[in-house]
């Protein structure tokens, strides 16, 4: 795991691999950003000058590496840009500064320790840069001959994740800054683990070996967990989750994470589609469309995190976990398209097509959640491909049950980073999930199919609950390169979202 720390040191006698600058993209060419005055004034102040000779514009992610100045103990500096020069008396963004931190600290896995030097205007902005470099520094290498997690050296790129990130700029012995510092640690740690569980391949991570991660991590921090196995969940009338594990050599769970704290006046209840692997079932999804499907947990990996962070920060704030875990197979024992399953809630679906999944094994959460009466239920899902087709694979869509709350959850994400966009839930959508012989089937309309999605779970909350809905199909797993400090693969999408919404709600400011 990469140290973060925080230093005093002038940035010619720091020992490390290298010093990071910022360079901001002005209209005549690069800006030296705050923060690199010391390291621009041993260049004789010449470093914008020397930066776009070597043909660098501030553009956001470049990323230049030059020779350190003499004098300096750090043989390198490493320019990266983070984009448009502010106007004046205005800052870098917190998510320009994350997005660079992020993109700098992968520039330099394979190095021990580099000292950053980035634009810190307040204690936010150091846990932004302390956030973008912790999660830049991710690699999933446990699969790999002489992977990190082996004891060996080579990573998922063949070069281990930086190992050490010193700040320069912040103030060691600041509250504020500490605070912010520690924060960043805390949800960046338990975020890449999330990546951690979403790259894990789907016969290692089950929906039983998924629980006992989460029975362990819960011991560790003072959260009290619950695994439903499968005979529990049969003697619960858990029809949703029940029968998408059906087909499935291994059997379902759904395990609840409760972090309680004396000083709660709200609880938070998080509920997460956790499938460990998606082949569609008997409505197998063609090749194709099934290669990347174990990042289908990805809703339950966020929730887990969030609630780990939240008791890691010690937020003044009750929050319940809720992962509803499967693997949704075809074989002699899977549900069948036709099939009629009688949910949690009593209600009975008729499934019309077994790749629509997610939404019955959320549909057992939403109700059990709701039956604590929490003052506001999320849930976080890779539930409808609809989703990635309308918003494309970097946005979430946010669906609710009030219009106000759904607004605050959309700028909540906002606040830390992740790109989010409200989506309805049209009323006339519903009755396309009309079934013939059950309650409701468990697909719709065509068109809208992550709107249909929505309203399908909207039936499983609790009467007059406050509820939220993230489709994370699109962000939660990335396919293409990777990005600021995005890496290929599992992204830990919305755990920021969600551990902010658990910070909103200790404050009395949601929910
Ligand atoms: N897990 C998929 C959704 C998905 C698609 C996640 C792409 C990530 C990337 C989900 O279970 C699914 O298969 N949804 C179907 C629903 C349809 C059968 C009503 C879909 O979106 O096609
Ligand atoms: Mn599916
Ligand atoms: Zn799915």
């Amino acid at each position: 795991m990469t140290a973060l720390t925080l230093s005093t040191s002038a940035a010619s006698g720091l020992r490390a691999d290298a010093i990071v600058v910022g360079v901001a993209k002005g209209a005549q060419g690069p800006v030296v950003a705050p923060g690199a005055e010391a390291v621009d004034k041993a260049y004789d102040g010449r470093l914008a000058d020397v930066l776009q000779t070597l043909g660098a514009s501030g553009a956001e992610g470049e990323v230049t590496k030059l020779p350190a100045p003499s004098g300096f103990k750090a043989p390198v500096v490493v320019a990266v840009g983070l984009g448009a020069l502010p106007e004046k008396d205005e800052a870098h963004t917190a998510e320009s500064l994350r997005r660079a931190a992020g993109a700098a600290a992968r520039a330099l896995a394979g190095s021990k320790k580099a000292a950053f030097a980035l634009p810190l205007a307040d204690p936010a902005d150091a846990g932004a840069v302390g956030e973008g470099a912790l999660l830049g520094a991710y690699s999933f290498d446990a699969y790999k001959e002489n992977g990190t997690a082996k004891g060996g050296k080579a990573a998922g790129n063949g070069k281990a994740p930086l190992a050490e990130i010193v700040l320069l700029g912040a103030k060691p012995r600041d509250k504020a800054y500490k605070a912010a510092v520690e924060r960043a640690v805390a949800v960046t740690e338990e975020l890449n683990r999330a990546r951690d569980l979403i790259n894990t391949p789907p016969n290692d991570l089950t929906p039983e070996a998924f629980a006992a991660v989460a029975q362990a991590a819960a011991k560790e921090h003072g959260i009290k967990v619950q695994v439903l196995d499968e005979k529990a969940l049969a003697k619960g009338g858990y029809g949703g989750i029940l029968g998408v594990g059906a087909g499935s050599a291994a059997a379902p769970r759904l395990v609840k994470l409760s972090y309680t704290s004396s000083k709660a006046k709200k609880h938070l209840a998080l509920v997460g589609k956790g499938i460990t692997y998606d082949s569609g079932g008997i409505s197998l999804k063609p090749a194709g469309h099934n290669e990347t499907m174990k990042c289908d947990m990805s809703g339950a990996a966020a929730v887990f995190a969030a609630v780990v962070a939240a008791a890691r920060l010690g937020l003044e704030v009750n929050v319940t976990g809720w992962l509803a875990l499967a693997e949704n197979m075809p074989s002699g024992s899977a549900t069948r398209p036709g099939d009629v399953l009688r949910m949690y809630s009593g209600k009975t679906v008729e499934v019309l097509n077994t790749d629509a999944e997610g939404r019955l094994v959320l549909a057992d959460a939403l109700w059990k959640a709701s039956e604590e009466k929490p003052d506001a239920i999320v849930d976080v899902a890779t539930l409808t491909g609809a989703m990635v087709l309308a918003l494309g694979n970097r946005t979430f869509g946010v669906m609710a049950n009030d219009d106000a709350f759904r607004t605050a959850i959309v700028e909540a994400a906002e606040e830390v980073g992740e790109d989010s966009w409200p989506m309805p839930l049209p009323a006339h959508l519903r009755k396309g999930m009309d079934s013939p012989t059950a309650d409701i089937a468990n697909m719709g309309e065509r068109m809208g199919g992550g709107l249909v999605a929505g309203l399908f779970l909207q039936e499983f909350v609790g009467e007059g609950i406050t509820w939220a809905h993230l489709d994370i199909a699109g962000p939660a797993f990335n396919e293409q390169g990777p990005f600021g400090y995005t890496p290929k693969g599992g992204t830990g999408s919305a755990v920021r979202t969600l551990v902010r919404l658990a910070e909103l709600t200790a404050a009395g400011d949601l929910g």
